[in-house]
C-alpha cells in the first residue's frame, strides 16, 4: 500500500508528460496551461487507492486516473468561464489569458482526451467504467446548470443545494473510488460502500470549498477572494445567514446584492457572515458528512489496516486550507 504521497509522486509520473501536439498552438497551450498548474490531483489518487485496497496497482488505474483528472480540469475551465473567475491555483484562468473561445475548446479537446485514456483499458472493464464516466459527466453538468440557475433565486432551500453540490462535485468522487474498486475486481457491495463514501466526503469537501472561497488566506487558496459573493452564489454560508440573519443584516444583503463594487459587496458580505455565526455552523455541516462519509468507509469490506490512507484522505479533504 502507499501513501496520499507517494501515489502521488507516481501518478505525476504517469500524467506530467507533454499531453497535447504542438498545433494549433494557441489550444494546446492553454489546455496544457492549466494541467501545468497542478492541483492537489485528489480524484486521481482517489483512483489509485480504490484500486490499491483490492490489488496490486493496475496499468488501467492509472488510464482511468488521467482520465479523471483530465475531466475534472476540463470541468475547471469551463466552471471559471461560467463564474467569470479570474483566478485558479493562485494564477490567471484560462479563458483570461487565451480568451473564453480558446478556453472552451481547449475544455472540449481535454474532455476528448479523457476517453483516449479509457479506451486503454483492458476490453473486459470497459463498459462498466464509460457507463459510470458518462453517468457522472451528465450529473457534472446537471449540477452546474442548478449552481448557475441558484444564482437568480433569492431563496435557495439547503437541501436544494445539498443536492446541486452532491451532482456538481461529490459524485465524482463517488465514482473516482469506485472505478479504483472496479480496475480492482471489487465485488459490488465495496463498489457501492466506496462509492458512498466519496459521495458524503464530496459534499463536506464543496462545503469546505465554499468556507475557503470566503474565509480562505487567497495567497493558499488560489482563488477570488469572495468570487461566490461577487457571483451571488447560493453556498451554504449564503442560505445560513438568509436564515438566520436579523431584520438590520438582512437589509444589509438586501442592499449590497447589487452593489457593482466587487471588494465593498465581499466585505460588507463577510462581516453579516461573520456575525450569524457561519463558522460553527459549517464546521457542523462538515462534520455531520464527514460522520457518515466514515460509516460508508466502515462497511467496506477489506482489513481495516489497508484502508488506512482513505481515512487519513478524508480527513485532510474537510480541514483543507488549500
Ligand atoms: C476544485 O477542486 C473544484 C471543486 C469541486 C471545489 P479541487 O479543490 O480539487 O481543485 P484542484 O484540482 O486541487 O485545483
Ligand atoms: C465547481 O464548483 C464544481 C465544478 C468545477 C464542476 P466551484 O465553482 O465552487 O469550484 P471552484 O471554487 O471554482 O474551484
Ligand atoms: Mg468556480
Ligand atoms: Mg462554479
Ligand atoms: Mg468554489
Amino acid at each position: 500500500m502507499h501513501s496520499f504521497s507517494e501515489l502521488s509522486a507516481l501518478f505525476d509520473a504517469h500524467f506530467n508528460k507533454k499531453q497535447f501536439p504542438a498545433e494549433p498552438k494557441n489550444l494546446y497551450d492553454a489546455a496544457q496551461y492549466i494541467l501545468d498548474l497542478g492541483g492537489k490531483r485528489v480524484r486521481p489518487i482517489c483512483v489509485l487507492l480504490a484500486n490499491e485496497l483490492f490489488t496490486d496497482l493496475t496499468t488501467d488505474a492509472y488510464n482511468v486516473a488521467s482520465a479523471i483528472e483530465l475531466f475534472h480540469n476540463f470541468s475547471l475551465i469551463h466552471d471559471d468561464i461560467m463564474d467569470e473567475a479570474p483566478l485558479r491555483r493562485g494564477k490567471p484562468t484560462v479563458h483570461t489569458l487565451y480568451g473564453q473561445s480558446t478556453a472552451l475548446l481547449a475544455g472540449d479537446v481535454m474532455f476528448a482526451q479523457a476517453y483516449d485514456n479509457l479506451t486503454r483499458i483492458e476490453m473486459r472493464y470497459v463498459k462498466d467504467i464509460i457507463s459510470l464516466f458518462n453517468r457522472t459527466s451528465k450529473e457534472v453538468c446537471e449540477g452546474q446548470q442548478m449552481d448557475m440557475d441558484f444564482e437568480n433565486l433569492d431563496v435557495v432551500h439547503i437541501d436544494a443545494y445539498i443536492q446541486m453540490i452532491t451532482l456538481k462535485t461529490s459524485v465524482l468522487i463517488g465514482a473516482s473510488l469506485q472505478l479504483g474498486a472496479i480496475l480492482g475486481g471489487a465485488g459490488k457491495d465495496n463498489q457501492r460502500h466506496l462509492y458512498e463514501f466519496g459521495k458524503k466526503l464530496g459534499i463536506a469537501f464543496q462545503i469546505q470549498d465554499d468556507y475557503l472561497d470566503a474565509f480562505g488566506d487567497p495567497t493558499i487558496f488560489g482563488k477570488q477572494p469572495g468570487g461566490d459573493i461577487v457571483a451571488n452564489k447560493k453556498t451554504f454560508l449564503a442560505i445560513h445567514a438568509g436564515e438566520v440573519a436579523n431584520d438590520i443584516q438582512k437589509q444589509k444583503l438586501e442592499s449590497v446584492y447589487k452593489e457593482s463594487d466587487a471588494t465593498k459587496k465581499v466585505s460588507e458580505v463577510l462581516a453579516v457572515y461573520k456575525e450569524c455565526g457561519v463558522d460553527e455552523w459549517a464546521s457542523a455541516l462538515k462534520q455531520q458528512y464527514y460522520d457518515e462519509a466514515l460509516l460508508q468507509l466502515e462497511e467496506v469490506a477489506i482489513t481495516s489496516s489497508r484502508k488506512k490512507e482513505l481515512y487519513t484522505l478524508a480527513e485532510k479533504l474537510i480541514w483543507r486550507d488549500v
